[in-house]
């Protein structure tokens, strides 16, 4: 097992990363928040298999209910059903949250226990690869809220609302994603070429050459891969936790991703729409200088060897995209606030000529 730890005062934790810890996660989590009984928020999907194992490796009483991973379930309505079932079980300030599953249920239990009560301990337990590179660690948790644009059409604007709620413990165990199908493994990786492209181009190179071993499922390069990343996350955290500075890097792609993610015609996952939020992004850094054509070439060339989307499934209105960046958390006074790429990581641009985003999403196939 490895374990990377995140510093960040009285809030510090770990993140044990290894094959085979979801059986031992009781005697991890009672090491750090001992408590006489524990409340599990698990993905319906993994509810009878990886759940069941993380809670039977408690000697302690338990209880859970389950969260079906859909972003329309991102909602105050789950977030009243955790509650109320945590009411229900008699829990108070003592009994700890554990969430099983992919980054919607850690945001989803993360959120509900941020405010249960004030604030109980999570500890979480991520069971997609993406979850385990990126969500479960740095303490943002949250819901989406419905967003009504012109013509009536509703969407439903990400996480906009939310809390920094640091969990006590983070456990991967990469047996886990055993049962994850490519689709998702692939959604991860969107996120592991994402925190490679913040000046670890050592780590971009060795992705390509393990893709192989990666989808293979091969334990000991799933365990490199995971705690290359999540040590790459957890220095960005422990050195910006409240994302005033450096953390927003991390978004590198995403208010491109967060525009399309909502738009149920497109049909995309978190990770593919960040995969096309980074073309599109790459483009526009090559638009405005930041980069060179063969830096984007690179950038696509892996995305696609990977087997990720590079351009958008059906053409979408750059208007309306537009429109809905203009809604995203990092946008202040209706200026869009990007993450773009530079040779050696990437950068924050505050001040972005509209037609430099109207090419870039041209480039991903949006139309006019
Ligand atoms: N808090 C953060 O810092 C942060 C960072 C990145 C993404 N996110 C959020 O994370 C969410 C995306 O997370 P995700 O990509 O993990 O997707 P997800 O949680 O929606 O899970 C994807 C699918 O995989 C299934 N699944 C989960 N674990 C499985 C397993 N081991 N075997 C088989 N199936 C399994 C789920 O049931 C679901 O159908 C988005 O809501 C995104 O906004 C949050």
């Amino acid at each position: 097992m490895k374990t990377i730890s995140v510093p960040l005062g009285d809030r510090s934790y770990s993140i044990h990363v290894g094959s085979g810890i979801l059986q031992k996660l009781g005697g991890l989590v009672g090491e750090i928040v001992p408590a006489s009984k524990y409340f599990f928020v698990l993905d319906e999907n993994i509810e009878s298999s990886h759940g069941q194992i993380a809670m039977h490796s408690f000697s302690e009483d338990t209880d859970a209910c389950s969260l079906r991973a859909v972003e329309s379930n991102k909602t105050m309505d789950s977030i009243q059903d955790i509650w109320s079932a945590m009411l229900s079980y008699g829990c108070d300030r003592t009994v700890p949250l554990v969430a099983v599953g992919g980054g919607l249920v850690g945001d989803v239990g993360g959120f509900a226990a941020a405010t249960f009560m004030r604030g109980v301990s999570v500890i979480q337990v991520p069971t997609t690869l993406l979850a385990m590179v990126d969500a479960s660690i740095g303490g943002k948790t949250g819901i989406n809220l419905p967003i009504e644009h012109s013509g009536g059409q509703v969407v439903l604007g990400k996480n906009l609302a939310g809390s920094f709620w640091q969990p006590a413990l983070v456990v991967a165990d990469v047996d886990t994603l055993n049962t994850l199908d490519d689709r998702q493994l692939r959604c991860g990786l969107a996120e592991c070429v994402k925190h490679a492209m913040l000046g670890h181009e050592k780590l971009l190179t060795w992705i390509e050459q393990h893709l192989v071993e990666i989808f293979a499922r091969d334990t000991s390069t799933l365990v490199e891969l995971v705690s290359e990343c999540a040590s790459i996350k957890a220095e960005v955290v422990a050195q910006d936790e409240r994302e005033s500075g450096c953390r927003a890097l991390l978004n590198l792609g995403h208010t491109f991703a967060h525009a399309i993610e909502p738009i149920r015609e497109l049909s995309l996952c978190h990770g593919e729409a960040v995969s096309i939020g980074l073309c599109a992004s790459v483009f526009c850094a090559e638009a405005t200088g930041l980069v060179d054509a063969d830096y984007v070439d690179r950038i696509r060339g892996i995305l696609t060897n990977i087997g990720l989307p590079i351009r958008l499934p059906a053409s979408v209105n750059i208007e309306e995209l537009v429109s809905i960046m203009q809604r995203d958390k990092k946008t202040v006074d209706a200026l869009i606030r990007l993450i773009l790429p530079t040779e050696e990581g990437a950068t924050i641009v505050d001040e972005i000529d509209d037609g430099a985003i109207g090419l870039a999403w041209a480039s991903v196939g949006a139309s006019a």
